[in-house]
């Protein structure tokens, strides 16, 4: 049984690290991948074949990970500086320095596997932890799901700000990573090159103004798309919306609510579908953050439930049971 909102552990007993995450289906296990800020990592990622005895595999993202450019022009800045300033004259310590570490922030990690490289490719919203105005995608590439990933760098797709990301793979292999641009204003969906190393266009900006954040999307049986977001009001949650389409490049509609005020206290970080007997079911993961703590920020797994016509929606329970086969049991 898992108890939403509560401390989850792996099965070494250390509480998972996997904020702002997503998963990942490959060769008989899920992997859980996500932010860890502990120390000098940045990404970890977790692996089981249940979906709830989570086994640490490795800090596949860190300060110390090898960079390497691609054909893109990115910055491969990936080391936290320190940096010391004089204390301002008059003061009683005037002849001093301060020092401050700007610590950089690599957030709401995903990780798709891309079939013509045959790797596993990260995409993540970047901040260089001076200011929050990098507002760039940062991307990292691995030969397998859990080694060390290599660092690739940062950049603004064509120019545009980017932060609150997430990455959607279609039924045809085609991806997409969204992000929200404009100071947070609009939400940019990009498709991506083959390779998914680089933007190819920007198919859509969706909610001009209406300032939504962590995006995360789905695909339905039915084939319609769904895209689940959060207002913008940093860690404090706020009333999640959804809106549907024919077509992840086709028209959106208009937002609608999802889950109550506080989205059951909590943002999105990914929606988990699966094929079970009790036929395909969907996920709503949200991160249960706690901003002044971040360590003690915890997970929300909701089953997605659907009206007559046809339009999500979720409802509380504290605990439940996930299981490839069975699905999502409320309990
Ligand atoms: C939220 C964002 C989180 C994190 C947080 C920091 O808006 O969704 O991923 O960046 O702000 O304040």
């Amino acid at each position: 049984m898992l108890v939403n909102g509560t401390k989850w552990l792996d099965t070494d007993g250390n509480p998972i690290h996997a904020h702002g995450g997503h998963m990942l289906q490959y060769d008989g296990y899920w992997y859980w991948y996500g932010e860890d800020r502990r120390d000098n990592i940045y990404v970890s990622v977790y692996r089981s074949k249940d979906l709830t005895n989570w086994e640490f595999r490795n800090h596949v993202l860190t300060t110390e990970s090898k960079t390497e450019p691609i054909r893109v022009r990115t910055d491969l800045k990936l080391k936290n500086e320190d940096e010391e300033t004089p204390v301002a004259a008059g003061a009683d310590n005037a002849d001093s320095t301060k020092r401050r570490r700007y610590k950089i922030n690599l957030e709401r990690p995903k990780v798709l596997y891309n079939k013509k490289l045959n790797k596993f490719v990260m995409w993540a919203h970047y901040e260089n932890g001076r200011n929050y105005l990098c507002a760039g995608c940062a991307i990292a590439t691995c030969d397998t799901p859990d080694g060390d990933f290599v660092y690739h760098g940062s950049f603004n797709p064509f120019g545009y700000m980017s932060r609150d990301c997430t990455l959607y793979q279609d039924a045809d292999g085609t991806a997409y990573f969204l992000s929200a641009s404009r100071d947070n204003a609009d939400m940019h969906v990009y498709r991506l090159t083959e390779d998914y190393l680089n933007v190819e266009e920007l198919v859509a900006k969706l909610w001009q103004g209406e300032y939504r954040e962590a995006p995360a999307v789905m695909r339905r049986e039915d084939g319609k798309y769904f895209i689940y977001s959060s207002y913008c009001t940093g860690w404090a949650p706020n009333q999640g919306k959804y809106a549907w389409s024919d077509g992840i490049n086709s028209r959106f509609s208009l937002l609608e609510d999802f889950g109550d005020d506080t989205t059951f206290r909590s943002q999105p970080a990914f929606i988990l579908p699966l094929d079970t007997e009790q036929g395909k079911q969907y996920i709503y993961v949200g991160d249960r953050w706690s901003g002044s703590e971040y360590f003690s920020s915890s997970y929300i797994f909701l089953l997605i439930k659907f009206d007559e016509k046809g339009m999500p929606y979720i409802t509380w329970n504290d605990n439940f049971e996930l299981d490839p086969v069975k699905g999502y049991t409320e309990l």
